[in-house]
């Protein structure tokens, strides 16, 4: 086992690697794209065809909520028990067979299809933030544009009420939550349960209004599902589809500003944007890792991996992986990257990609079509201190409308 001066992924909280974590995992990666973090008691796996092999290995298992939940002392046990209920049902915590059931719930309202068809709720939404901004000459771009866009866009998707979306403000993640071992969140997640009764109970009698609710009205009509499952995955919509979304668009539009170059193409080019959406993920994903516990022994990169142990997927260093993407660091909006790892890899591949990739798009386009001399009002963006998620707090910008 390597020594423990090997870098860690906590010297991540350095103020240094969280403005820019690539340079710490390429050093990582040099000493093997598989290794022990000793700091992090568990294994991290850089390379991108290590994670890829691994995302499809059953002997790793992503059910990890109870097991961290029974560590617990008491008294957090029993604070965070609402959460830790909730996250269980969450099919992202399930492995086959109960996985495989809980996804074919929600699968239905999120196929490309059902997406292309909230296309135009998307564009409006995108047209009159940006109107609102227009005269100003100058937002930030996470408050006032990808944040209310991914917020308003998952409350019509899950048809969380009018009165109760305020709920979904300032949203940052349950689950970044529940392992800081934090219960801050569960007034607001009981606030949420309230409200999605009074959608159900709407959906039972045939009155509810929202395609997504009909949708899931045949499939429960199908198959047996306990409201607690449905909750558990509305929350699961919520808390996966929001800060995801709305941190991914402020990191793709940092990454062009950046890259003037490559910004220049997409305003005079704006078809290359659908598939410069993959290089942008790829590039600075919001999600930088995710991770399993080995239900059994197993050997990688002439590692040995025993069971129980924890594995740390670090997708963020993956899509920068020398051996499958060359210059991985440089943004190439012409790369066809539409193998990387943002959106995970294997059965827990995010549901909510096809939705994720035509906000990006549109915002993007949009933005870009709507402004001329588009540039950062601060040179560094602040960014929320986690190891996990590439979060800027703020991202200023100046404009002139077009
Ligand atoms: C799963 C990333 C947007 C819903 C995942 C996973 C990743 C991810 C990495 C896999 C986690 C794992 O394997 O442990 C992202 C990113 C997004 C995004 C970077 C934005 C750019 C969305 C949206 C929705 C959504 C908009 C819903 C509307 C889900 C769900 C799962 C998931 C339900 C669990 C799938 C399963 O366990 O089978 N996402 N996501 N995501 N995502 Fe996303």
């Amino acid at each position: 086992m390597p020594a423990a001066s090997t870098p860690s992924l906590l010297d991540l909280h350095h103020p240094d690697w969280t403005r820019d974590p690539y340079p710490l995992y390429h050093r990582m990666r040099q000493h093997a794209p598989v290794l022990w973090d000793e700091l992090m008691r568990s294994w991290i796996v850089l390379g991108h065809q290590e994670i890829a092999r691994l995302s499809k290995d059953e002997r790793l298992s992503g059910a990890r909520i109870r097991d961290f939940h029974a560590q617990l002392p008491p008294a957090a046990r029993g604070d965070l028990e609402p959460l830790a209920r909730a996250l269980s049902d969450m099919m992202l915590f399930n492995e086959p067979p109960r996985h495989t059931r809980l996804r074919r719930l929600i699968r239905p309202g999120l196929t490309p299809r059902f997406i292309r068809e909230m296309r135009p709720l998307i564009e409006s939404t995108v047209d009159s933030l940006l109107s609102g901004v227009a005269d100003r000459g100058e937002m930030d771009v996470i408050r006032d544009f990808s944040e209310p866009l991914s917020r308003d866009v998952i409350a019509r998707l899950a048809g969380v009420p009018d009165h109760a979306a305020g709920l979904l403000e300032n949203w940052q993640g349950l689950l970044h939550e529940f392992f800081s071992q934090s219960s801050a969140q569960v007034p607001r997640v009981n606030a949420l349960r309230a409200a999605f009764d009074e959608v159900a109970e709407q959906r039972e009698r045939g009155q509810a209004e929202d395609v997504f609710s009909r949708i899931i009205a045949e499939q429960l009509a199908a198959e047996e599902f306990t409201e607690d499952e449905v909750f558990a995955n509305f929350l699961l919509l919520i808390d996966a589809g929001q800060a995801t979304t709305t941190h991914l668009i402020g990191n793709a539009v940092l990454a062009l500003l950046r890259n003037p170059d490559q910004l220049a193409l997409l305003r005079e080019a704006p078809e290359l944007t659908r598939d410069a959406t993959h290089e942008l993920m790829r590039y600075d994903s919001s999600v930088q890792f995710t991770s399993r516990v080995a239900l059994a022994d197993l050997e990688i990169a002439g590692q040995h991996i025993r069971q129980g142990q924890t594995v740390i997927l670090v997708l963020g260093a993956g899509n920068r992986d020398p051996r499958r993407y060359p210059d991985p660091d440089r943004l190439d909006v012409r790369r066809k990257a539409t193998d990387h790892l943002s959106f995970g890899h294997g059965i827990h591949y995010c549901l909510g990609a096809s939705l994720a990739l035509a906000e990006i798009e549109i915002a993007v386009r949009e933005l870009l079509r709507r402004t001329e001399d588009l540039h950062l009002a601060e040179p560094e963006p602040s960014w929320m201190d986690s190891i996990n998620f590439r979060f800027a707090k703020a991202l200023p910008v100046r404009f002139r409308p077009a």
